[in-house]
């Protein structure tokens, strides 16, 4: 008898065991869930043969929470389409153990694909982990967060961690903007008739100017003509990529470093880090990484022009000088009139010790192993 080459072997063994046995043996906690899914057999059978899975799972608590915050969200989850996208949001590529969260966060691949609204192609939704303090934590759709509260709980297929808020599905970069306080933007877009233009853009990246930026030049984008407004919005959107501050990093490199982006205006943007913070031209980026179900928003604090692309950011000052000869700001924030947000979420800013930091592995990026595989369900 080798006894002691054995027990690793029965400990591996009887780690894994059927998601349904997990969801069973947390009845207390996931039995809202459990009933969810028992309305999709679809989804569970996909569930029960899948691998290399991370499965985010509300806890009873959540679903109550969630149902508090939107009444009709039972009435909702009749839908079979909502109630599969809702639930495949939740499921990760890639078996992510909460000693795997870092302070850097990573992005992982989601199952649910959104189809586009322009180009008939589809959209892997993503979702952000990290770790903060001793938390780790799931961020969703308009920076949404989420606790894992019960974690590393394995079954045959991956990992599956318990949350305390059900997670939020992204949405368009318009609504995005509309619902999370950056109503000038969402004002303007409308003004310049550009909304459907960057909501089907398949992959974005949008630094948005917060309404205090956008009411410090008021008088210059209130006068501008439309050709001008629509000028300054293009150049800040970024096409064909969604950029995360992780990407963002380590286009600058080093410290001090910087990469230059170009933008649906035609004009190049210069992205920089100085002392841990990231700067685009002159305008600071003063919350990171809003995911949305075409890509990201980086909430900035200068609304940035077209006509002066070699402006440098000045690291000492609090908030960075506006950047439009002629300039005074105005009482209303700009464009706001009229503009009715559907719904108020304040995206979460998580504090990172040191800063933002080079991603140290790609562990999750641009995996789409087991997403594609749920994806074909
Ligand atoms: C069901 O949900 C989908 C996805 O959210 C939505 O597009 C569709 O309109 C809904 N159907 C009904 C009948 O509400
Ligand atoms: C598991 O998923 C991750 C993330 O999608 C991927 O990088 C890795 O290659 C996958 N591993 C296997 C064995 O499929």
């Amino acid at each position: 008898m080798h006894i002691p080459t054995l027990i690793p072997w029965i400990l591996a063994t009887a780690a894994a065991e059927p998601i349904a046995n997990v969801l069973a043996a947390n009845s207390n906690e996931l039995s809202t869930l459990t009933s969810l899914l028992g309305t999709v057999p679809q989804l569970t059978t996909a569930l029960a043969t899948a691998s290399n899975i991370t499965i985010f799972a509300p806890s009873n608590q959540a679903f109550t929470k969630a149902m508090a915050a939107m009444p009709d969200l039972a009435t909702m989850a009749k839908n079979t389409t909502f109630l599969t996208n809702l639930l495949e949001y939740h499921i990760a590529s890639g078996v992510m153990t909460a000693a795997m969260f870092t302070n850097t966060p990573q992005f992982a691949s989601t199952a649910l694909t959104l189809p586009s609204t322009a180009s008939g192609t589809i959209r892997t939704q993503m979702v952000e982990l990290v770790k903060s303090n001793a938390d780790a934590l799931v961020v969703s759709g308009f920076r949404q967060v989420s606790r894992v509260s019960k974690a590393d709980l394995f079954f045959d297929g991956g990992v599956l961690h318990i949350i305390d808020t059900v997670l939020t599905v992204p949405d368009t970069t318009s609504a995005t903007a509309l619902d999370t306080g950056l109503t000038s933007l969402a004002g303007a877009l409308a003004r310049t008739g550009m909304v459907a233009g960057v909501d089907a853009l398949r992959q974005a990246t949008v630094f948005a100017p917060s309404n205090e930026a956008f009411r410090e030049v008021g008088n210059v984008v209130e006068s501008a003509d439309m050709e001008f407004l629509s000028s300054v919005l293009d150049y800040h959107v970024v096409m064909g990529t969604a950029a995360h501050s992780t990407e963002l990093m380590q286009m600058v490199g080093a410290s001090g470093g910087s990469a230059k982006l170009l933008t649906a205006q035609g004009g190049m943007l210069t992205v920089r880090e100085e002392n841990g913070d990231l700067y685009v031209n002159n305008a600071k980026v003063i919350l990171a990484d809003m995911l949305t179900s075409n890509g990201v928003v980086h909430i900035i604090d200068n609304v940035m022009n077209p006509l002066s692309t070699t402006s440098l950011p000045d690291a000492s000052r609090e908030k960075q000088a506006v950047d439009f000869a002629g300039a005074s700001s105005v009482s209303q924030a700009p464009f706001t009139s009229g503009v009715s947000p559907t719904a108020t979420l304040v995206p979460v800013t998580i504090a990172r010790a040191g800063g933002f930091a080079a991603m140290p592995t790609a562990a999750l990026m641009g995996a789409v192993g087991a997403a594609a595989v749920m994806a074909n369900m």
